[in-house]
């Protein structure tokens, strides 16, 4: 697909990898809705770089958790752009922020309404642009996670299991004319890391066969590679350092 003049819809692009790709769609010539549930601030800045490209952006702030708060972010996309062609299920909750084994239902059912459904109540939206203008594609943000059943974050493990499910099954269901694929990234130092210790730090790195970490720009670079490739659909693309390398 030439990205030119296309409608991007970023999940979660107040900041993080969601933030990076907003801005690389921005300088691929496309149009860009830039989601945000609680960091207006962040939501701007993502607006003032792309304003600064002098591509066309939308601001809506929704918690794609909430079905009513979906439909209403797609309205705004209508009333604004009229179609939309590419979806980037970004937002999530990037860790169970409380144990499994002590977590209540509110705080699981809080996590899988982001991570997982989010993404299902989004995309169903944005299908409906795709099937109408007969083509679009949707990319999904997975993690390591979801295939390398370790970490200590079970929910959020099993929710991103689901997202690669999901973007298989989906991929299918709506052949031949949208693609869905998802981008599993392995450790981005977003703000996520930013009360570790320099010790759990290098633990991260240590677990990669590269002994790095992976930047925002690599995994955007990744979306990128998806949105214009006409011929890949189902897939879960690892960019991971080599995490999951076995
Ligand atoms: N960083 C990593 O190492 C890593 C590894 C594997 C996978 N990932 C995945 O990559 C994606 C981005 O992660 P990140 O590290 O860039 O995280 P981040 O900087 O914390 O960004 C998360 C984004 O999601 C938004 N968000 C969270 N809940 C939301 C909701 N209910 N509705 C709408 N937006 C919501 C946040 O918005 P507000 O702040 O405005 O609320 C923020 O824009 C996630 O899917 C994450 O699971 C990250």
């Amino acid at each position: 697909m030439n990205l030119k003049g296309k409608v991007v819809v970023i999940t979660g692009s107040s900041s993080g990898i969601g933030k990076t790709t907003a801005i690389r769609f921005a300088k691929e010539g496309c149009k860009i809705v830039v989601n945000y549930k609680n960091n207006i601030l962040g939501g701007e800045e993502t607006v003032k770089e792309i304003n600064k490209l002098g591509r066309e952006v939308l601001l809506v702030q929704a918690d794609v958790s909430k079905p009513a708060e979906v439909i209403k972010l797609f309205k705004k996309v209508e009333k604004k752009f009229g179609t939309l062609h590419i979806l980037i299920n970004n937002a999530a909750i990037p860790n169970d922020k409380v144990p499994y084994l002590e977590a209540s239902y509110e705080d699981i059912i809080d996590l899988v309404n982001t991570d997982l459904i989010g993404p299902m109540m989004c995309s169903k939206e944005a299908i409906k642009f795709m099937q109408k203008q007969g083509f679009g594609k949707i990319i999904n943000t997975s993690s390591i996670r979801g295939a390398e059943h370790g970490g200590r974050s079970v929910v959020y493990a099993a929710s991103k299991a689901g997202v690669n499910s999901f973007s298989k099954t989906l991929a299918k269901m709506v052949s031949p004319n949208i693609q869905v694929n998802a981008v599993a990234p392995g450790f981005v130092k977003t703000r996520n890391y930013d009360k570790l210790t320099k010790e759990q730090l290098d633990s991260f790195i240590e677990q990669t066969y590269l002994k790095r970490w992976v930047t925002e720009d690599e995994v955007a670079d990744a979306f990128i590679f998806l949105a214009k490739n006409d011929a890949m659909t189902g897939q879960v693309i690892y960019v991971d350092a080599g995490f999951t390398l076995k």
